[in-house]
């Protein structure tokens, strides 16, 4: 099969459209015929050699998104069949023996992920075990349904089970373009909250905006804490969503009502933050949660949530798999808002 693999670290350039073998499933595992990926934060990351998951082995064929159609059925499947049309979970959590990717389930550890460990989606097939692939419903598009596992999962795990986000908070998030930050603006709006989004251009504050948000403000330009001070009349937010990191940190901890929460998914402008007032910090008993990794059932209950219709998938672009290199400089320079879809 074709795959889009690099076996050194480096720019875009090191992406090579090449042939490598097909999967083999194991006896209960699936081989999905890749419809559609999409890029992701740690692709390139892990591309440029900046930081690698502890597991991750070159040569790499990236792509934590992968929906497709099931082609290969391994000896003891059942409960799928070939022809369903599925989008596969990433993470490699509660794996039953007998899969080729038994094993890797320590979420503190080495945690396998499809995609960003073993073998992922930027390729023409792609193995998962049968109890990690989900039915995608015949009205939902390929595209509408990449856009899920890695950004919705990630929002997901952040804003519910570890921010306890409820009806009625108010959330603040930065980076609105991204591909986690899409999800998390409308899964905050679905579940009742008034949402804060900022981001580095006025358009993409725009686009936020047309995705839902009910406050928008340029973070290259605007004071964060002031803003979402004077649009809470004063109260601070109840949380911040995180991942841009240090460079956002002291506006977002400072925007924070009593008692709120700074959950954190990401890195993306360095690894050190510093908390800029410990006083303020204790005194108003601000929360800073670390979002690990989701549970094996919630990427069934995340996802049944977004079959019920209601999102918007936010796709930017789209290119051709062996235009990958493209997608990737696209990614780098920040000239997008959604997701970087990719078609094998
Ligand atoms: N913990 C997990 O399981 C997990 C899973 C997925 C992703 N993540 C993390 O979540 C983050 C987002 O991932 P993604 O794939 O959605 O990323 P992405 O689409 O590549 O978006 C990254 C965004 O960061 C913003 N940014 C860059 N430099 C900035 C700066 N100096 N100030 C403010 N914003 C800046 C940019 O937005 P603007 O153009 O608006 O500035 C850019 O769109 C990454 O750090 C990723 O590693 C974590």
């Amino acid at each position: 099969m074709k795959a889009l693999q690099y076996d050194q670290p480096g720019g875009p350039e090191v992406l090579q459209y090449v042939d490598v073998d097909d999967p083999s499933p194991g006896a209960r595992d699936v081989v999905v015929q890749v419809s559609a990926t999409s890029l992701n934060h740690l692709d390139v990351v892990q591309r440029n050699g900046w930081f690698t998951m502890p597991g991750y082995t070159l040569p790499h064929i990236a792509g934590m998104d992968v929906v497709g159609t099931v082609v290969e059925l391994g000896s003891e499947v059942d409960g799928v069949s070939v022809g369903d049309r599925v989008v596969v979970d990433p993470s490699l959590a509660e794996v039953p023996d007998g899969s080729a990717l038994a094993g890797m389930g320590d979420l503190y550890g080495e945690l396998g992920v499809i995609g960003a460990t073993v073998p992922g989606g930027y390729a023409e097939r792609c193995l998962a075990p049968a109890s990690h692939v989900h039915r995608i419903p015949d009205s939902m598009d390929w595209h509408h349904a990449v856009c899920f596992p890695t950004a919705w999962m990630t929002a997901w795990h952040a804003l519910f089970p570890v921010g306890r986000l409820a009806a009625g908070e108010t959330m603040m998030v930065h980076a609105a373009g991204s591909g986690v930050s899409m999800a998390a603006i409308q899964l905050a709006k679905h579940a009742g909250a008034t949402v804060l989004a900022t981001a580095g251009t006025d358009d993409k504050c725009g686009k936020a905006l047309a995705l839902g948000a009910d406050h928008v403000l340029n973070n290259r330009t605007g004071d964060v804490t002031g803003w979402a001070r004077e649009v809470t009349q004063g109260a601070g937010v109840d949380m911040v969503f995180d991942h841009v990191g240090p460079a956002l940190w002291a506006p977002s901890m400072f925007a924070l009502a009593p008692r709120g929460r700074l959950v954190n998914c990401g890195n993306t402008t360095g690894d050190a933050a510093t908390i800029p007032s410990l006083g303020f910090m204790f005194h108003m008993g601000i929360q800073i949660l670390g979002s690990d990794p989701y549970r094996y059932g919630e990427f069934g209950e995340a996802w049944e949530v977004y079959c019920g219709g209601g999102f918007r998938a936010a796709v930017d672009s789209v290119f051709p798999l062996a235009g990958g290199a493209d997608a990737h400089r696209k990614m780098e320079r920040s000239d997008f808002f959604g997701k970087i879809v990719l078609e094998p």
